[in-house]
């Protein structure tokens, strides 16, 4: 019998997929008890601290509405000693002491793998420059709930747009220990040719906030070389007949099941520093078109959120007013979404909504798997 009492919740790979799919089994339970109305108050007396060293929405109340269903006093700490005045490893040993469970959230996975080390209770990743891991249950669950519990199993996933270090990586590693294909698409392009197809005013506009010779931030796009070889190997072991690719090609989106996407990442900058960006991602849009050149009339379409899907940012606009006039087909997108457009945002294929709601349901299976 599967039993993850007392155990981190750091990374997937770190579980075998058959704990995997218990914490999903156990995700499903938990929301048809809390469909149902069941008293799910099993942990009174404990307490759950969240570490978040980074903004959330969707995790941070995730984490704390499953502490108080399950009847945990819960603290949310972002501004404290902790790194500061004190060590890492005594901060863990008075967290230790007062909290059953410890959820964090940071820039450094590093960091955390110290932290957990430290710490003598449960230390649960709520996203670290490594994975998102309770993000991909979440989506693990919604495709769960659309194809049955077995029905991933040979279906892709494809991730498009920008994925940046982590969520590429994470959607990955969770095809590859649940038997599913992954599809990466993304801009190779280089950044000299993202900026040589800007007009001279906008470049002007951009080379006032990035000096020659930086790159704008958010840049990155492409799989970085040590988490490929994690995905190699763990296709390897558990799920050889899958595939992985990792492409710039839109025509690998023929046949998918399943899009996810995510936010390009630009609006804490400058919007003029967004133009080589946007440039660069525009062809991955999940737009109409995208989804009918799937050839697939049941495409879902996932997205872990915040979503730029109308471009109801005062930077967006304020840009979208200076291009406007030499530019009006780049001032109509910015005025639009980004990474996907609000028609299918709101489309039958968007399961984005259940997705968020699931981020609850799965976060709560894992506190009751490793608080037992
Ligand atoms: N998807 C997600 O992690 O959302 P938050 O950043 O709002 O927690």
């Amino acid at each position: 019998m599967t039993s993850l009492q007392g155990r981190d919740f750091l990374a997937l790979e770190d579980f075998t997929p058959e704990e995997i799919v218990y914490l999903l089994d156990l995700a499903h339970d938990v929301k048809l008890e809390r469909y149902e109305g069941v008293d799910q108050r099993r942990y009174n007396g404990k307490n759950l601290l969240m570490l978040f060293e980074m903004g959330s929405t969707r995790t941070r109340c995730a984490f704390e509405t499953s502490g108080c269903d399950l009847g945990m006093g819960t603290t949310y700490l972002s501004n404290s000693h902790f790194g500061k005045k004190e060590t890492v490893k005594d901060s863990m040993r008075v967290f230790s002491s007062m909290y059953a469970a410890v959820a964090y959230r940071g820039p450094s996975h590093a960091h955390a793998l110290e932290m957990a080390e430290s710490c003598s209770v449960p230390f649960i990743n709520g996203y670290t420059d490594h994975q998102h891991p309770t993000q991909m249950l979440a989506d693990a669950m919604t495709l769960q709930e659309l194809w049955g519990r077995d029905g991933l199993a040979g279906r892709t996933l494809c991730f498009i747009g920008r994925g940046g270090e982590v969520n590429s990586f994470s959607y990955a590693v969770m095809c590859a220990m649940l038997g599913m294909n992954f599809v990466y698409v993304t801009s190779f392009m280089e950044f000299e040719e993202a900026l040589s197809r800007l007009s001279s005013a906008q470049r002007e506009m951009y080379r006032q906030y990035v000096p020659e010779g930086a790159l704008p931030n958010h840049w990155e796009a492409r799989m970085p070389a040590a988490k490929r070889e994690i995905v190699d190997e763990l296709y390897a072991r558990h799920h050889p007949e899958c595939s992985f690719v990792e492409t710039d090609d839109l025509d690998a989106v023929k046949g998918v099941d399943v899009f996810a996407t995510e936010n390009w990442g630009f609006f804490t900058d400058p919007a003029p520093t967004w133009l080589p960006g946007i440039v660069r991602f525009r062809p991955y849009q999940v737009n109409r078109e995208l989804l009918e050149r799937t050839g697939n009339p049941d495409i879902v379409v996932l997205h872990m959120l915040p979503a730029t899907h109308n471009c109801d940012h005062e930077a967006g606009k304020e840009l979208a007013n200076i291009v406007a006039s030499e530019d009006p087909e780049l001032a109509e997108f910015l005025r639009k979404g980004f990474e996907v457009t609000d028609e299918v945002f709101e489309s039958q294929a968007s399961v984005i909504f259940r997705e968020a709601e699931n981020r609850q349901h799965t976060i709560k299976a894992v506190l009751r798997a490793v608080l037992g």
